[in-house]
């Protein structure tokens, strides 16, 4: 395990925990630092076969609730130095640089290092003047022929619901990459709940400053900060990073659009800034979706639900600004085929990538449910659909399922976050035909800590929906994979007490897909 303590131990340093040897070669000195400046950590992210992406951000006062100083920082951009080994010790180094801690992204770095060997582990840390930062380990993507691949799929950790057991859980695999599937933080303050753990330190974000405060605090608790420090991490959103059930530029609760993208903005900047994440936001726009090539065994097309999708069906105050039940009979809009979940770029940038792949396994990680899920409707009958999910986008759901069926891809899976609780799913071009032929499987994971949908009321709508092979809502965790050629097999992780800050985890199902048949089976 990679501490900070066993770092300066073994590099025998002194044991403040910031001092650095005068031996170790630094340029100008930047800062005295009179508190750690790493005190959010470090992360790394976008694994590819020969590079990744190094993060961390200078908060010497993370909490600091100054709009003009985040995380306690003031001035200048700072000039930081950046080393890569092949080793924990740090011994082997093999790349070394100077990073930008960019004053204009809350003081983010953002470092990308190329021309290393596939699929093998890396260890890398920062310095600044007299502080240097936890050693993390990152992790590139293999190359060529490739039989085995451990990850593990996270969403939805609200702070105030509980302890990130979940994460230090998934950090202890030492899995080869993780995928966070959005709700990353949550931006509103729950004021209706009693006798919440912990509570958020701002109120409900709106402005950049807002944003990055949020994100800091939960970059403070120590089993995200050990599960960034320790595993590469690919990140799509959903709606919380900005806003409960947000679509594009209409908000739940009706805001002037050109409003509402002010907000979203800032949201997406405090996004890029707090992320292992490369491409830049440009305004209130931001490119989240993209590809990732792990050998011959897998691609992930990993997408984003809430920037480009249209309005939600049937849109309109005083109620209907997020998600609500809507039946097509009364809402003719939920079926309007120029409709998208994900936009009509994206839509062909995916099958387009779906058609030309190679990979044994295609999975596709994103937001939001996608299987049909009918529920009964306030006058008891089951043609009612969830707007906010793909239900609300069936016409956007049906041609990404059709040319799935079409195209052929090897195995597609599909992973799933949002709706905190575990599912495993048939996915089908046609949900209405239960005869129809089942073209890939939905794996959806349940929440990090935010609370789940009523377990009664749903499992009662299940008779009606018999491509869902299991449903719980009751539990918190996470799920870990490994694939192999033969299988993906999925386990649903869950933890003991989202309360108590050292749950323990058990595995509550286990399922897998085999190769050449879609479908989960219960192992
Ligand atoms: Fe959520």
């Amino acid at each position: 395990m990679i501490t900070r303590r066993s770092l300066l131990r073994t590099a025998g340093l002194t044991t403040s925990g910031l001092l650095l040897p005068r031996t170790l070669s630094l340029a100008a000195v930047p800062r005295a630092w009179k508190a750690d400046p790493f005190s959010l950590g470090v992360a790394s992210g976008e694994p590819r076969a020969t590079s990744v992406l190094l993060w961390t951000r200078l908060a010497p006062d993370p909490l600091s609730a100054d709009p003009a100083a985040p995380g306690g920082m003031t001035g200048e951009s700072q000039i930081l130095h950046y080393e890569v080994a092949t080793d924990e010790q740090m011994r082997h180094v093999v790349r070394r640089g100077k990073a930008v801690a960019d004053r204009t992204y809350g003081y983010s770095v953002h470092q990308p290092v190329a021309g290393l060997s596939p699929g093998r582990d890396y260890w890398y840390r920062f310095t600044s003047g007299s502080a240097a930062s936890p050693i993390g380990r990152a992790r590139t993507a293999p190359a060529g022929r490739h039989d085995k691949l451990h990850f593990a799929y996270f969403s939805c950790s609200n702070w105030e619901h509980g302890y990130f057991s979940p994460y230090r859980h998934g950090a202890d695999e030492h899995p080869d990459f993780g995928i966070f599937l959005g709700d990353y933080i949550y931006e509103y303050v729950d004021k209706r709940t009693p006798n919440l753990p912990r509570h958020h330190a701002n109120t409900e974000c709106l402005t950049l400053a807002d944003y990055r405060l949020r994100y800091a605090q939960y970059r403070t608790d120590p089993d995200l900060a050990r599960l960034h420090e320790t595993t590469s991490t690919i990140h799509t959103w959903d709606d919380h990073e900005v806003q409960n059930d947000y679509a594009d530029r209409y908000s739940q609760n009706f805001v002037d659009p050109l409003e509402f993208l002010k907000r979203r903005a800032a949201a997406y900047q405090a996004f890029y800034e707090n992320m292992p994440v490369a491409n830049v936001p440009n305004g209130s726009a931001m490119r989240v979706y993209d590809r990732f090539d792990f050998g011959d065994l897998m691609q992930i097309d990993l997408l984003d639900g809430r920037q480009y999708r249209s309005r939600e069906a049937c849109y309109g105050p005083p109620k209907k600004g997020g998600g609500h039940q809507e039946s097509a009979a009364t809402c003719p809009e939920l079926t309007d085929p120029s409709r998208s979940m994900i936009g009509l770029e994206q839509e062909a940038w995916l099958f387009d990538g779906l058609a030309k792949s190679k990979a044994h396994w295609n999975l596709i990680a994103q937001d939001v449910m996608m299987a049909g899920f009918k529920e009964k409707g306030p006058g008891g009958t089951s043609d009612n659909y969830w707007t906010d999910d793909w239900n609300g986008y069936p016409a956007s759901r049906a041609r990404l399922l059709q040319h799935i069926a079409d195209s052929k891809p090897s195995n597609p899976v599909v992973i799933t976050g949002d709706i905190h609780s575990f599912w495993a799913n048939d996915l089908k071009a046609d949900f209405s035909d239960p005869n129809a032929p089942t073209i890939g499987t939905e794996l959806t994971g349940t929440s990090v800590t935010s609370p789940g949908p009523p377990y009664d009321l749903f499992k009662s709508f299940l008779p009606d929906n018999p491509h869902i092979k299991f449903f719980e809502s009751r539990k918190r965790g996470y799920v870990s994979v490994r694939l192999s050629r033969k299988a993906l097999t999925a386990k649903y992780q869950t933890v003991s007490d989202i309360n108590d800050p050292k749950a323990t985890v058990s595995t509550l199902k286990t399922f897998v897909v085999e190769n050449g048949r879609a479908g989960a089976q219960e192992a």
